[in-house]
């Protein structure tokens, strides 16, 4: 066994231990953990902000990034994705994103700098689950003959529409988070620093 290999699996020995002894052991091994990260680990660990090249995304795709330990969401939503949220503007309890939970910049019907691109934290406003992506319109959503495409929450059935906005009466109370972010170029983007701050 090589020295490398040696170490790994004693690391994984430790990992191991301290999961099973819980939380107390597991921030005791805090430390050492970050301290073996390299220099931009540790920045990214500490919640560095994080670029996105969106240039291959196509229209009515999502991809996710990984931002402070969080998946962030960027999708690029296609005309319709966009018109559908004129039809589901009564149907949500903050259509107009008055609650203060997303930078000033996307407070507007698509959330968003560019209509074009939802940027979002993909957790579940209620418990903290993974909503999962319900871009099929129609019955072949599975969600009802009128679902005009969202998000669903499977852990107590919260649902969202393409802006993250979260229908009305739905034990989620909030949209979900639009993260600080701010376009490098025209497909490139920093999520988790505006430059406002
Ligand atoms: S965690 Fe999403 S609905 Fe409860």
């Amino acid at each position: 066994m090589s020295v490398d290999q040696k170490m790994d699996s004693s690391r994984r020995t430790l990992l191991l231990a301290t999961s099973a002894a819980g939380g107390v052991a597991a921030v005791a091994t805090a430390v050492p953990f970050v301290a073996s990260l390299t220099p931009s680990e540790r920045a990214k660990a500490a919640g560095a902000p994080v670029e996105a090249d969106v240039s291959k995304l196509k229209p009515g795709e999502m991809m996710t990034v990984e931002w402070r330990g969080k998946p962030v969401w960027i999708l690029r939503r296609t005309p319709e994705m966009l018109a559908s949220l004129d039809k589901t503007d009564e149907k949500v309890s903050d259509p107009n994103s008055v609650k203060p939970q997303q930078p000033e910049y996307a407070k507007n019907k698509h959330r968003s700098i560019k209509p074009e691109y939802l940027v979002t934290v993909g957790i579940c406003t209620h418990l903290g689950c993974s909503p999962s992506e319900k871009f099929k319109v129609g019955a072949d959503s599975g969600m009802g003959a009128d679902w005009p495409g969202g998000f669903l929450c499977p852990c107590h059935g919260s649902i969202f529409d393409l802006a993250g906005r979260v229908y009305s009466s739905m034990p989620a109370p909030d949209n979900l988070e639009v993260p600080p972010h701010q376009y490098l170029a025209d497909t490139k983007i920093l999520v988790g620093d505006d430059g406002k701050a």
